[in-house]
């Protein structure tokens, strides 16, 4: 990186718990530049934008113009999350924040990679739902999952009315060669950084869509002998996650699989508010842009009371360092400094356990503090 470079970062905090989460990972963020901006030679700037319930009400919109502009004048997005279920069920299905803002900004921006690391650290085995022999020596796992194409974008997909009150609802799922290629190489590139073991899921039994997965897939891995590959249906992924969770190194799923085998294998790491993630599009040059996001949702029932885990914001936004910065070095420090205030004992609602003697319960900020002295010491 060129010297005393600035970065620009888009910090959107949407709704429900995005603003207090994304309070924290902006002070680590302004921990990290202290510590590390000198010697690496690069600051942070970081501008804030509203979306989701926040854009509507701040200008109209899910995802707002002058939002969407910064974005595209930035280096990376920080997102929170959006998505009230309970606000205004009227409003049409197309504009709501799920779909006008979050699918939106993966397809504008081209991110079809979605990277979400599942690690059950030592100190959080009680946190696990799984028996403690069936956690082995700790649970890594890394989702890589398909984020622009099969049943969330596939067209046709409308609601038919079919008289008499009755409707017809269809959702298309669709995938090239191409797109399968593509996040294959992907997982690959990532299992040889690691076990070098990769899970394929697909439901070939069934799916068109999972044939041609399953052949692709198959053809890619040609290029990476040294990596291990098995094919899974993923009925039996979604069992063998809770029954031998340490089989998996690297599970490569398309979009909606993905989506859901990601929620299950966070259940293992303790918590969704443990669970980052990165949403990568294609390298230009030396620069990843990409969308660094919380896995879980707004968690509207705690917003507001310095309640949530503010980990995955964090841990996303050390993603954001590593990825789309190249400052793996600092990257690590946050990845550290979160590991340095578990192993310390604290700890969100999501993660206590009165049976823990060494479990401090903290707020929100407070662990977002601590996280952030950690990295500066
Ligand atoms: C996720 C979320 C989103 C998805 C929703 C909010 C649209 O569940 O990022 O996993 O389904 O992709
Ligand atoms: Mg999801």
């Amino acid at each position: 990186m060129s010297q005393s470079q600035s970065l620009k970062l888009a910090a959107l905090a949407g709704d429900g718990i995005g603003p207090e989460v994304m309070r924290e990972a902006i002070k680590v963020l302004r921990a990290v530049e202290n510590k590390h901006g000198k010697k690496f030679g690069f600051s942070i700037e970081i501008t804030e934008a509203p979306v989701g319930w926040a854009g509507i009400d701040a200008a109209g919109k899910a995802l707002p113009d002058a939002t969407l502009a910064l974005c595209k004048q930035s280096d990376a997005i920080l997102f929170g999350s959006v998505g009230l279920p309970d606000r205004d069920p009227t409003i049409p299905k197309e504009e709501r924040p799920e779909r006008a803002a979050l699918l939106r900004l993966r397809k504008e921006f081209g991110l079809f990679a979605n990277l979400r690391p599942v690690v059950l650290s030592k100190a959080l085995a009680h946190a696990c739902p799984l028996q403690p022999d069936r956690q082995g020596d700790g649970i890594d796992i890394l989702v890589v999952r398909e984020l622009t194409g099969g049943m969330y974008f596939g067209r046709p997909k409308e609601t038919t009315d079919l008289g008499d009150g009755k409707k017809k609802a269809v959702d298309t799922m669709v995938y090239t060669t191409d797109e399968i290629a593509r996040i294959a190489h992907v997982g690959f590139r990532a299992a040889r950084l690691r076990r070098k073991k990769l899970t394929s899921i697909d439901k070939a039994n069934v799916l068109e869509n999972g044939v041609l997965w399953r052949d692709v897939v198959t053809a890619v891995a040609k290029e990476y002998p040294d990596v291990t590959l098995e094919h899974m249906f993923v009925d039996n992924g979604a069992m063998q996650l809770m029954l031998k969770p340490t089989q998996f190194d690297v599970m490569l799923c398309e979009n909606m699989f993905g989506d859901i085998l990601s929620d299950e294998a966070a259940a293992l790491a303790g918590s969704l508010g443990m669970l980052p993630s990165a949403s990568l599009g294609q390298t230009t040059g030396e620069k990843t842009f990409g969308v660094y996001e919380p896995a879980g949702g707004t968690a509207p029932d705690i917003a507001g009371k310095n309640l949530a885990n503010p980990i995955a914001q964090i841990a996303s936004a050390a993603l954001m360092l590593q990825y789309s910065f190249g400052l793996n070095e600092a990257g690590v420090a946050v990845h550290n400094a979160i590991a340095k205030v578990i192993a310390d004992g604290l700890r969100t609602g999501d993660i206590y356990s009165a049976h823990d003697a060494k479990a401090r319960k903290v707020g929100t900020s407070e662990m977002g503090d601590a996280i952030a002295t950690a990295v500066a010491g």
